[in-house]
């Protein structure tokens, strides 16, 4: 039976719903991964090489899979990952993702790029959300970003790192997400109708979107072009572990440092005084040919667990996975992807299922490993 006539239950259910209705360039450039994408198929497969155990005869009665991440009292041990642009491949995607991960009870983070502003999104909810932050070179621009999104606000502050340079995402070329016009292109997809579920829904009628959080910064937040330029002139290469200090005067909540792959850089993250980090290769949309994450996260929990909170994401595409990342040494998970393909496929209620499907795989694993509650997912549960 083909996809379309059953309902979408595993994220690549949603990722081939996705593909029939987003336009090329757009699946591309949320699909794609780095160069050869590489690291894209190892962060998925390199689960395989983890094994979990089986136990029995444990009055596993009462599963419960809440925990508490970077002091949120989350449903599971998954939070949404931020994704720019997130309002692209659904009409206001970023509250809509927000929204699913309240109903479901899992923290969101907004990107520092997106459509929707912070604010609208926090109103949706009337709940905190964390705050994504790439450094841009112009320092007063990063204050006031947080600064209107503390006052909003957004508890936590996610900075990441692993993207000093944006990476070379070879389909981007060959589809022309980069290299033309992007709003005279979003506007030829809506008007070719290539994919009109995805036209009607963002609401393009030739005028793109405006830029949720640069309005106040970029002279014309309309032209998309001029927002991409702006962007991409922003990305700042000088970056060291000496902003963070400045980020820290300026930012009164809890900072998790995202995009961290080794022991060394690690163990900085706590001596700068990170309240989590994030073992991530940005979804392998940076560095092609690096490592898979899941592969890097047992020696940085081991090096670092104790004094820091470790989430890691890249390649998570079931509860299995997410019970592998805890027994792992991860206090909780990041996913990018599957959440947007959801909403691309199947709206807020796409990502409200995809969350309750990963919330019964993670508590029927459970129930299967002989434990009750997430901090009984230890080591001794899985097998390399
Ligand atoms: C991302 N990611 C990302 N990360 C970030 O810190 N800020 C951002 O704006 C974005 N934007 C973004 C866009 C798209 C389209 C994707 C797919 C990813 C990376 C993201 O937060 C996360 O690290 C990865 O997506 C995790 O890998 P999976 O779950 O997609 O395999």
């Amino acid at each position: 039976m083909s996809i379309f006539n059953v309902n979408p239950v595993t994220v690549d259910d949603y990722r081939r719903l996705a593909e029939r209705r987003l336009p090329r360039f757009l699946f591309d450039y949320l699909d794609g991964g780095a160069n050869a994408e590489a690291s894209l198929a190892a962060n998925v497969n390199d689960f395989d090489n983890y094994r979990l155990v089986q136990r029995v005869l444990r009055n596993v009665d009462g599963i419960d899979t809440s925990t508490t991440i970077a002091g949120f009292d989350a449903a599971m041990p998954v939070t949404l990952a931020p994704v720019g642009m997130a309002g692209m491949y659904r009409r206001r995607g970023e509250t809509q993702g927000a929204r699913a991960a309240d109903a479901v009870g899992v923290p969101y983070t907004v990107s520092t790029l997106g459509i929707c502003p912070v604010e609208e999104i926090i109103a949706a909810t009337g709940k905190p959300i964390w705050f994504q932050l790439y450094m841009l070179r112009d320092r007063d621009v990063v204050q006031s970003l947080l600064a209107r999104a503390q006052a909003a606000g957004c508890t936590t502050l996610v900075f990441t790192v692993d993207l000093p340079v944006a990476g070379m995402r070879l389909r981007d070329y060959r589809n022309g997400m980069i290299g033309t016009n992007l709003a005279s292109k979003l506007s030829k997809a809506a008007q070719l109708a290539t994919s009109p579920c995805w036209a009607y829904d963002v609401g393009i009628k030739g005028k793109p979107h405006t830029i949720g959080n640069l309005d106040k910064v970029v002279p014309d937040p309309d032209d998309l072009n001029a927002v991409k330029a702006f962007i991409d002139s922003q990305f700042d290469p000088r970056c060291t572990w000496e902003d963070i200090a400045w980020l820290r005067s300026i930012w009164s909540g809890k900072i998790i440092i995202k995009g961290l792959m080794e022991v060394d850089d690690a163990k900085a993250a706590v001596d700068v005084g990170a309240d989590g980090i994030v073992v991530s290769n940005h979804g392998a949309r940076q560095l092609d040919s690096v490592a898979s994450s899941i592969s890097k996260l047992p020696a940085i929990a081991k090096a670092v667990g104790k004094q820091t909170e470790i989430l890691v994401d890249g390649g998570i595409r079931s509860g299995i996975d997410v019970v592998k990342a805890v027994a792992l040494g991860a206090n909780g998970v990041m996913i990018g992807r599957p959440w947007v393909y959801a909403n691309a496929a199947r709206g807020e209620q796409g990502v409200t299922d995809l969350l309750t499907t990963f919330q019964k795989e993670i508590a029927t694993a459970m129930a299967l490993m002989g434990v009750t509650s997430i901090d009984q997912i230890t080591s001794d549960l899985i097998e390399a």
